[in-house]
């Protein structure tokens, strides 16, 4: 079901110039990442999501398939706070999309975060990838 947000966000992206783009989008099982996903996809974009969600990242799929008819170029799914972006995230999306033009980092989680913990947010795993 696509939400009022993502609906007015494929009327912007379809007049912008995403088509054709190569594009990866983390956090993409839910929220802001799942909307930019289909917002690209619905755009022309060839698209690879990401996510630590597995279940949320097939629901992203199957809602790019009913909207596009046609479903991510990859699904990856994968922790960035303990995996190795670089190899385990962007190396199997690249090579799925044969090449890379926007990486979109929507991965994250709302709340105060420790120091100690910060080098294990997505943000800061993507930052090292
Ligand atoms: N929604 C808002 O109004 C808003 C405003 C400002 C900032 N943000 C920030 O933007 C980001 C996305 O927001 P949202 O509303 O879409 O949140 P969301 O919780 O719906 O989506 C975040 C996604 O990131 C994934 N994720 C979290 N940690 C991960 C990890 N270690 N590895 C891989 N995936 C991981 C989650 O599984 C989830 O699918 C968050 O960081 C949020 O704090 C949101």
């Amino acid at each position: 079901m696509t939400t009022p947000v993502a609906a007015s966000l494929f009327t912007t992206f379809r007049e912008s110039t995403l088509a054709g783009k190569r594009a990866i989008v983390t956090g993409a099982a839910s929220g802001i990442g799942r909307c930019t996903a289909l917002a690209f996809a619905a755009a022309g974009s060839q698209v690879a999501i990401t996510d630590v969600q597995e279940d949320g990242l097939g629901e992203t799929a199957a809602q790019m398939q009913a909207l596009t008819g046609g479903g991510p170029a990859a699904v990856v799914a994968a922790d960035l706070g303990v995996c190795d972006p670089a190899v385990d995230v962007v190396e199997p999306c690249v090579s799925a999309l044969g090449g890379l033009t926007t990486l979109v980092n929507c991965a994250g989680s709302a709340g105060p975060v420790p120091p100690a913990s910060w080098r294990r947010q997505p943000m800061a795993a993507c930052g090292r990838g």
